[in-house]
């Protein structure tokens, strides 16, 4: 039953009071609905028609299909001895929470319960300005040179001809660059596809700097985040029908929960490693493809996350957002991972692009406390533009507070480490992933990591399931051959029958 409300004057966008929405026309004789001239006067029709085709605003290039949410930070327990970071300073102390939770590869309209690793990006609104947590659900990464990103996500969205998923694509891509086998066998194992967003993990996924700007000290960080409520999944088969049935199936699911008050909350855990233990710690803390196995960094608890109240408007609040790492308070810093400073050019570049250069300047996006005079003017300027303060720096008429440094350096050694890593995958890519496997096997669900990536990888060319099946070989002989096995009894028609390219794919190379 509608709800009755106080009628409100309707307005042209310059505010004129109209009346009721219709076309004006010239007629000539009698009436005839829907007949006569138009008019260039009427400035509502031109307006209303005008404004429609301008509601689009580029869709993210990864990440377009979101939910979305407000929430609340709470510390729990006292991390100052590893961090000044002000919204971590006291058991208690509170932070809103901005939260957009994503697929990577589909497209904006596309459906919630497919395999996809699922974007982790928060906002604390802290009183020293924003901090942005931009992970993923999953620990670690599929590559760790920043280059091969666009590479990475072309191969998981659409063939440029066909203009549909290839597996041809996916499979080439990955069977080149195997640094990301330990990543694969995260997506493919049975947490590829949750059973809700209220119920997945989240990790900051990088190794970032927790410090103290004013005693220079610091310490190496891995963030996560477990649901309170636990991890839940879907089976492939129900993951398909709910595809097809109820494609927005989790942000309804979030947005039904934070509406009847069952609030999803989350502990937040850090694992902390002295900076002279990396130098020596058997895997590069800074390669996104490692983890730091718990037995040698166990969790700390550090505080609870609150998911809270719906977006008022979704594009206000959640379409506008721009997420960043490089968006960081004092007291956390980046570490030497060239995937992460590779992103933190990233956000801001796409941010400008896809919301305009002033995007911090939207409610979803502004600090609590901004003074920033040295950006000035651009389109949708809303801030008043700092009036007649000075626009250059070093003014005699506004003089300015000092800072001291966020972090300290730990350079040296890193530059050399770096360079190293870089290059392709090693022996040591697959033990992860071999550990991983040995997990599946324990808990029993190394059948459907089988399942999952044959049913996958069956509509992908012959010569490059080989090459799959070599590299998972590598991790174990046995998952190589069960796939293999698996991949005989079931019939796929490639997603490209001439290959992605017009070509059989050269095979041989690699690694
Ligand atoms: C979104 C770039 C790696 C998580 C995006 C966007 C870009 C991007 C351009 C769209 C941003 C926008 O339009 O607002 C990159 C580059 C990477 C990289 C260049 C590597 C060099 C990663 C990694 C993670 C990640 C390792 C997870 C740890 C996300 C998330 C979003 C996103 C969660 C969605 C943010 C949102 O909700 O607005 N990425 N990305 N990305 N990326 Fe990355």
């Amino acid at each position: 039953m509608a709800t009755a409300t106080v009628p409100v004057v309707y307005t042209l966008a310059e505010g004129r009071p109209v009346q009721d929405p219709t076309t004006q026309t010239v007629l000539r004789g009698t009436p005839l609905q829907g007949a006569g001239l138009a008019l260039l006067a009427d400035t509502q029709l031109i307006e209303t028609l005008a404004h429609f085709p301008r509601e689009r605003i580029p869709d993210r290039v990864v990440h377009a299909k979101a939910a979305g949410a407000w929430g609340e930070f709470e510390v729990t327990h006292d991390v100052t001895s590893i961090t000044s970071a002000n919204f971590l300073s006291k058991v208690g102390k509170k932070t809103k929470v901005l939260m957009r939770i994503s697929t990577v590869a589909g497209d904006k309209g596309s459906s919630d319960t497919v395999r996809d690793v699922r974007g982790w990006a928060m906002k604390f609104f802290t009183d020293e300005g924003n901090y942005d947590i931009v992970g993923n659900d999953i620990p670690v990464f599929f590559i760790r040179d920043p280059i091969k990103f666009p590479s990475l996500n072309r191969s998981h969205q659409k063939h440029p001809q066909t203009n549909v998923p290839d597996s041809t694509m996916f499979w080439d891509f990955h069977n080149n660059n195997p640094e990301g086998t330990h990543c694969l066998m995260h997506l493919f194992g049975q947490r590829g596809v949750p059973a809700s967003l209220r119920h997945i993990n989240g990790y900051g996924v990088h190794t970032f700097k927790f410090g103290k700007p004013e005693d220079g000290t610091f310490r190496y960080v891995k963030i996560h985040f477990k649901p309170d409520a636990g991890i839940t999944t879907l089976d492939a088969t129900e993951a398909v029908r709910l595809a097809g049935e109820e494609p927005d199936y989790h942000v309804k699911d979030l947005y039904n929960a934070i509406e009847k008050g069952d609030y999803p909350t989350w502990t937040m855990y850090i694992q902390v490693m002295d900076p002279k233990d990396a130098e020596t710690y058997r895997w590069n803390i800074f390669d996104a493809t490692k983890i730091w196995p718990h037995e040698d960094y166990p969790l700390q608890p550090v505080g609870k996350l609150t998911l809270n109240k719906n977006p008022e408007n979704y594009f206000a609040d959640v379409e506008q957002a721009a997420f960043s790492p490089s968006t960081m308070v004092p007291g956390i810093g980046p570490s030497a991972d060239i995937m992460l400073q590779a992103r933190m050019f990233s956000y801001p570049d796409a941010a400008r692009y896809r919301v305009g250069p002033n995007y911090q300047q939207l409610p979803c996006n502004r600090a609590k406390y901004v003074y920033s005079p040295f950006q000035r003017n651009g389109p949708a300027t809303i801030n008043g533009n700092y009036g007649s303060d000075p626009f250059y720096v070093r003014s005699s008429f506004k003089s300015m507070k000092t800072t001291g440094p966020t972090h300290v350096a730990h350079d040296e050694w890193v530059n050399a480490k770096v360079e190293v890593y870089t290059s392709g995958a090693e022996e040591e890519d697959f033990e992860q992933a071999r550990d991983l496997w040995d997990i599946f096997l324990k808990q029993g669900v190394d059948q459907i990591f089988v399942d999952n990536v044959a049913g996958h990888m069956k509509s992908a060319l012959p010569g490059v399931q080989t090459r799959a099946i070599e590299i998972f070989a590598k991790v174990r002989p046995e998952i190589g051959e069960r796939i293999e096995n698996k991949l005989k009894g079931l019939n796929g028609e490639p997603d490209h029958v001439r290959g992605p390219y017009g070509l059989q794919v050269a095979m041989g190379g690699g690694y």
